[in-house]
């Protein structure tokens, strides 16, 4: 390869390597029903009319007694496989008649299978009666069998787990479970679970392939969890408590979505943090500040008690768990709660380094009162833990300022700002952190996307997004990582939009936005190089924005180029002070009509484009109209 001979490197500062990330929010259906491969809805009959006004225990399921059967079925409580998870079904079986009693569950929107895959269900049952309740599975269509028939001896007056593989022999988009007790007396049944033997990386209870195999193609150098809203939920009570969501499924306490659905906890702790492990992210994990959402008390829902604040004798618990928190990520795997976590099958630590404490709290005398509470022990204990802030729901004004006074303050390590503005907001604001004070906090952009008109997905917004994409690096030194919001929605069970990634059951549908983040997340850098990059472009027009960025891991040095403008865009590249480089460069565009977006119904409007072009110290490259362009130029 020819190489291009360049002066030594100058005027180079040293940014992020951590910059892009990604925020996962149980929102729009993004865990149960999206990320967590559970095939079953409602599989532990813990669905209440508190999680949706019309939903009940039986929700997603039907009772069936065909064939000149009878029998009835019943909620119970009395006697469940654990007390943190009340309600299981009890058949009745009186007759069992041709096609015997049982249950129909049509999980998300229908079960989707593929021929030729196997699909691990498993159960707990409970003989109530004298005899041996046999019991069959299988996955039926309307139109007939889709899978073998898996016969069940339970055989414990106890709560007992069984198990059994199911294997289709046809596609279906649309497919139901059907369990079928097959001799007369009691059973009572919990916990009916289906997962497809294929998971992201085979993990059991692992999480939907495809799907995280999506965001793992992001390479987020971080990943927020679990939120977002549902962090601090809509009520003390509602808060989400990590400790609830680890160990043996059937022991987790189920809750209220703050979204109105539910969260069956599956995709818990424990799976988060494999799944960071999965795919090289840092797990970034946001506990609520003691206090509700925004403070409220959650005054707004029936039996919302208006209690703005955890009770000081609660506040001693709280700060409890959330250092048991870092032991159960971090400890030994002789402390208490590293035990857990080596008892859940990972006796390494995990390697947490940051934690956030609130989300998008008001910044008052509640608030302030018990996030110096945790953050004072957190970081007597830990100072090795970075800790995040939040600047409140604000980020302008006074009520933000209040947000920065209280940081400045603590001398938090880092704030939380958020923001969900029209695509002219960010082209507005390419200069927000160019004088933000470099030895004050410094800044987690934890939520932010573009909002286009009817909050679609176009390249209008992803373009405007890249172009602010190119500032944050630019100030990599203040702001330190930066993630899109939400990242998920299940198509017909959005409570929010835009998101990054729409999917159905049998479809990933990426959007323009998530194109527009990869070309980022893939691209990342750790040394920024100003000047690089000139367009004869007034400052005013605010239709062009560059970055130039070198990985030292790789030695590579990668120019991203945004022309929002609807001609082409002549970009002088002057690479003089990077080092030797190679002549052959990879370019990859992303670029189109700035009102088109993506959907599930075209996945491929527009995508990104690679091709290769010759470089030299000095060139011109031509930005095509309305793109995002990302050219990749090795040194090694
Ligand atoms: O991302 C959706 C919501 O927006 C988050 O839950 C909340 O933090 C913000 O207001």
């Amino acid at each position: 390869q020819q190489l291009v001979k360049t002066k030594s490197p100058s005027a180079a500062k040293a940014i992020s390597p951590n910059l892009f990330g990604i925020f996962f929010e149980d929102i729009n259906y993004a865990a149960d029903g999206g990320l967590y491969a559970e095939l079953i809805q409602n599989r532990s009959f813990e669905y209440s009319a508190s999680d949706k006004r019309d939903w009940n225990s039986l929700t997603a399921w039907q009772f069936t007694k065909e064939g000149f059967s009878y029998g009835t079925i019943s909620v119970e409580t009395s006697s469940p496989v654990h007390s943190n998870n009340p309600h299981y079904v009890v058949l009745n079986i009186e007759e069992t008649g041709r096609d015997g009693v049982g249950l129909n569950n049509t999980g998300f929107d229908g079960i989707v299978i593929k021929a030729g895959e196997q699909y691990n269900f498993s159960l707990f049952a409970k003989q109530l009666t004298a005899n041996a309740i046999p019991v069959t599975v299988q996955l039926r269509s309307k139109k007939g069998n889709l899978t073998n028939e898996a016969t069940i001896n339970t055989d414990s007056k106890d709560w007992k787990k069984y198990t059994a593989t199911l294997t289709a022999t046809q596609s279906d988009d649309s497919a139901m479970l059907v369990i079928v007790a097959k001799a007369t007396g009691k059973i009572a049944l919990d916990m009916l679970s289906l997962f497809p033997q294929k998971t992201f990386k085979d993990r059991s209870n692992g999480l939907r392939a495809d799907l995280a195999q999506t965001i793992a193609d992001l390479q987020p150098k971080f990943m927020r969890f679990p939120g977002g809203c549902l962090v601090h939920g809509d009520g003390l009570g509602n808060m989400y408590q990590w400790k609830n969501t680890i160990g043996p499924l059937e022991q987790r306490i189920e809750q209220r979505n703050i979204w109105s659905y539910h969260q069956s906890v599956g995709l818990g702790y424990f799976e988060y943090f494999q799944f960071c492990e999965d795919i090289g992210a840092k797990p970034l994990p946001v506990v609520a500040a003691g206090v509700s959402c925004q403070n409220s008390g959650g005054t707004w829902r029936i039996g919302g008690t208006g209690q703005k604040g955890l009770s000081e004798a609660e506040m001693k618990v709280y700060i409890q768990d959330v250092l048991d928190l870092i032991e159960w990520a971090n400890g030994a795997s002789t402390t208490t709660w590293g035990a857990k976590r080596a008892a859940a099958g990972h006796p390494e630590p995990f390697h947490l380094q940051y934690i956030g404490i609130g989300n998008e709290d008001k910044i008052t005398p509640v608030f302030k009162e018990r996030f110096k509470m945790i953050y004072e022990v957190v970081h007597a204990k830990h100072p090795e833990i970075t800790i995040i802030g939040t600047t409140g729901p604000f980020h302008s004004g006074e009520d933000y300022d209040l947000g920065w006074n209280f940081a400045n303050e603590v001398k938090v390590d880092m704030v939380d700002e958020h923001y969900y503005e029209k695509p002219e907001w960010f082209i507005n604001n390419l200069k927000r952190y160019d004088n933000y004070a470099r030895a004050a906090s410094k800044v987690y952009v934890g939520e932010y996307a573009a909002h286009d008109v009817k909050r679609r997905n176009t390249l209008r917004s992803a373009l405007a997004e890249a172009l602010y994409m190119t500032s944050l690096e630019r100030n990599g030194d203040v702001v330190l990582f930066a993630s899109y919001a939400p990242l998920l929605g299940r198509k017909g069970h959005t409570q929010w939009n835009p998101n990054l990634i729409y999917f159905t059951g049998t479809q990933i549908c990426p959007t323009i936005n998530y194109y527009a983040q990869k070309l980022f997340t893939n691209n990342e850098g750790d040394l920024y190089y100003p000047n690089v990059i000139t367009a004869n472009v007034a400052d005013t027009a605010k239709t062009f924005a560059a970055s130039c960025v070198k990985d030292s891991k790789t030695g590579d040095v990668i120019l991203k180029i945004v022309n929002r403008d609807s001609i082409n865009l002549s970009a002088k590249i002057n690479l003089s002070g990077l080092g030797a480089l190679n002549t052959n460069a990879v370019v990859t565009l992303l670029s189109g009509d700035p009102d088109a977006e993506n959907s599930c119904e075209s996945t491929q409007n527009i995508t990104p484009k690679t091709s290769n072009i010759t470089v030299n110290k000095s060139f011109t490259y031509q930005a095509p109209p309305s793109s995002l362009t990302v050219i990749r130029i090795h040194t090694k």
